[in-house]
């Protein structure tokens, strides 16, 4: 009886963990039917945790409240791509230590949450939720679902967070034979979960996967190491998850205990996140989103937690929350590079936490496709970056507003005057000089996104260009600043406070510079993407620009021949490039600071091959020590051979390290490694 629950065990580890059963169904079947027929021979030889033991029962059991061992939070959501590089990018910036930050991409579940409990290797108790400290206890329930373990392949204790769910075509069927009484997978899973009676719950096919795992015996050097070392445990953890760090190029291998997960470069990222949005219909299950987390567990606990939720993990969400309000009037705003853009006025309604009064309408098609007028109610999402935009009109007022029932993009500029051109789908002003955009490129320049200068905001800004103290973006480097002490609200420390801001300006990485310029297009993922080309000063960018080199910059990895086009664009125009003359005779930085010059790396290794065995605490995955290697001109190899020169031995390096001493390679441990690289 113990072989065959062994071995039925065994396979469904195969089935619900690697996805790969080595028995049919008949002869899975077949073992099972063996094993209860033995049981019932001699039922004081079933073990509690017998395979068998899974049918649940029909007494009404309640749930009773259970405090949780681990805070359940839950986690920081966002709702574009854009904001999710957002967040990565802020992340990795707020990691000083040198060593490059990596983080997990998984598919955020639809279901519902449950934190199973194992101790010496058994399942001993299964909670919800519940409100984050409390939930309910559905031991008995979750005991049906096979995809959980009730033995582990060793004895471990641990808890594992993870949401059970339910595959469409499961929930199809069962959803058809039960007169089609659920509304989706996720409500019958979570119902089901909590039923008093087991025997319900087992009657419903629910699964489960891993994606968090705390350890008794501590916390593992790595989330994708912990989910690895789940799965290793016969816990079934998601396929679908990508190792995202800086470049993929540089880890080979994610795991093996995770076969079919991907690596990927945060460039790829965006991408990755749009595709899955288009593609999770194809997908045997629901998810409402992607969570994106940080991989080392020591820099999540640095990084830490609110009183809500972890610092180191968001979701990025598919589908945008919404409210309903009314459209009081449509204006238009000027940009700093000319678009002009609708933006529909609203009664004020709160949505995803603050009070939204406008929404941008993107442009004339956009307003007429949604045959838009004052007065009626619509629906407004905070879907890409923070500006919520009109999704679609909820009901046609009875009697329009002023205004009429078409709404008309205005032939001139609402700022100058000037007569609108029209660009593919989107209107502009040609008037450089014009108020709005002059104030717009200023805005920008000392913004956030540009060089982020303390004390120059709106307000100043504006005040600034009526006094003709600026008007071109280089002028606020080379503006009398205390000219303004003369101005109300201005005194000594304010004007200081700009001073000050603008000497630091000066000093910003050559990324954020790029990205200051304010020039189509040229973001922060552009400007380090030009840098890794190697563009890496302005001069050698305004060269090639300069000789109108498109195909040169579309050339570069992941860039389009458009935004080539606008770079050669923007910087051979010869006002852009008197900016530059400027800004760069301001001392502002004009080529990429020293200390982050990849190539700066001395090739210390260069001529060398290395294996790297055994794990190591500065470097999980060990994919992290290769890495150095390589960027300092090794070579690493996967075997030791003759030809190996080094071996870089972590704890539990095995059967490499004795071959390595058989054919006298040269050992290096990890703290000889990291004096090396110190060197
Ligand atoms: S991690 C402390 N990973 O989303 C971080 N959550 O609001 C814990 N969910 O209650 C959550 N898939 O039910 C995490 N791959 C995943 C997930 C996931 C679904 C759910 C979970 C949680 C909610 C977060």
């Amino acid at each position: 009886m113990r072989r065959l629950e062994a071995e039925i065990r065994h396979h469904d580890r195969l089935y619900y963990v690697q996805a790969k059963p080595e028995i049919s169904d008949r002869e899975y079947d077949a073992l099972f039917d063996e094993l209860v027929a033995l049981e019932d021979q001699h039922p004081e030889l079933v073990s509690p945790d017998s395979p068998t033991q899974r049918v649940g029962s029909d007494l009404a059991h309640d749930l009773p409240e259970v405090a949780h061992t681990i805070p359940v939070l839950s986690l920081d959501k966002c709702y574009s791509p854009s904001e999710l590089v957002a967040w990565l990018d802020k992340t990795v910036a707020a990691s000083p230590d040198p060593q490059p930050l990596s983080f997990v991409l998984e598919e955020k579940l639809d279901g519902a949450s449950i934190v199973l409990t194992y101790e010496e290797g058994r399942l001993v108790r299964a909670v919800t939720r519940g409100n984050g400290a409390v939930g309910n206890d559905v031991t008995a329930n979750a005991r049906t679902i096979r995809s959980i373990p009730l033995v582990l392949a060793e004895a471990v204790s641990l808890t594992v967070r993870g949401e059970v769910f339910m595959r469409r075509a499961a929930f199809e069927a069962y959803n058809t034979a039960s007169g089609g009484t659920y509304s989706n997978p996720r409500n019958l899973a979570a119902g089901t979960l909590r039923n008093v009676r087991s025997r319900v719950t087992a009657a419903v096919p629910l699964e489960f996967f891993a994606y968090e795992g705390f350890f008794a015996d501590g916390w593992g050097a790595s989330h994708s190491g912990i989910l690895a070392r789940l799965a290793a445990l016969g816990l079934p953890v998601n396929p679908h998850g990508v190792l995202v760090s800086e470049d993929a190029t540089l880890i080979s291998v994610v795991r093996k205990d995770l076969p079919a997960w991907r690596t990927a470069s945060f460039s790829e990222l965006q991408n990755i996140v749009e595709e899955a949005s288009f593609g999770r219909k194809q997908l045997e299950y629901e998810i409402d989103g992607l969570v994106l987390k940080v991989d080392g567990i020591a820099r999540r606990e640095i990084l830490g937690y609110t009183a809500h939720h972890p610092r180191w993990a968001i979701a990025v969400k598919f589908e945008a929350p919404e409210a309903v309000t009314r459209l009081v009037s449509i204006t238009v705003q000027v940009g700093r590079n000319g678009r002009i853009t609708p933006v529909a006025e609203l009664e004020a309604v709160a949505l995803a936490g603050s009070i939204i009064s406008r929404a941008t309408l993107h442009n004339e098609d956009y307003v007429n496709q949604l045959e838009l007028a004052p007065g009626d109610t619509v629906a407004i999402s905070r879907r890409g970056d923070v500006i919520p935009a009109v999704e679609r009109v909820v009901e046609k007022a009875e009697s329009p507003a002023e205004g009429g029932l078409v709404w008309l993009m205005p032939d001139r500029c609402p700022s100058c005057g000037s007569s609108l051109e029209k660009r593919g789908a989107h209107h502009f002003c040609p008037n450089r000089d014009c108020p709005d955009r002059v104030l717009g490129r200023l805005i920008h320049t000392t913004g956030k996104a540009g060089f982020d200068i303390d004390g120059l905001g709106e307000k100043t800004l504006s005040l600034a260009l009526r006094l003709g103290l600026v008007h071109e973006p280089q002028d606020v480097f080379t503006a009398d600043w205390s000219s303004l002490i003369a101005e109300e609200g201005f005194g000594e420390k304010k004007t200081a406070k700009i001073s000050e801001g603008i000497r630091q300006a000066k000093d910003r990485p050559f990324a954020q510079v790029l990205a200051s310029l304010g020039f189509e297009n040229l973001g922060p993922s552009l400007a380090e993407t030009l840098i890794k080309a190697g563009y890496t000063s302005m001069a050698a960018i305004r060269e090639r620009a300069a000789a109108g080199d498109v195909k040169a910059f579309e050339g570069i990895h992941g860039l389009a021949e458009i935004t080539a086009r606008q770079l050669v664009d923007e910087f051979s125009d010869p006002r852009n490039a008197a900016m530059l003359d400027a800004l760069a005779a301001a001392g502002v930085r004009m080529e990429l600071e020293p200390a982050s010059a990849g190539e700066s790396l001395l090739q210390i290794f260069a001529g060398q091959r290395w294996c790297v065995t055994g794990s190591f605490t500065r470097y999980n995955p060990r994919d992290l020590a290769m890495l150095e290697v390589k960027k300092r001109g090794g070579v690493v190899v996967s075997a030791v051979s003759s030809k190996t020169t080094h071996l870089l031995a972590g704890t539990g390096a095995g059967s490499k390290l004795d071959k390595a001493r058989e054919l006298g390679v040269q050992v290096v441990s990890e703290d000889e490694f990291v004096a090396l690289l110190a060197q």
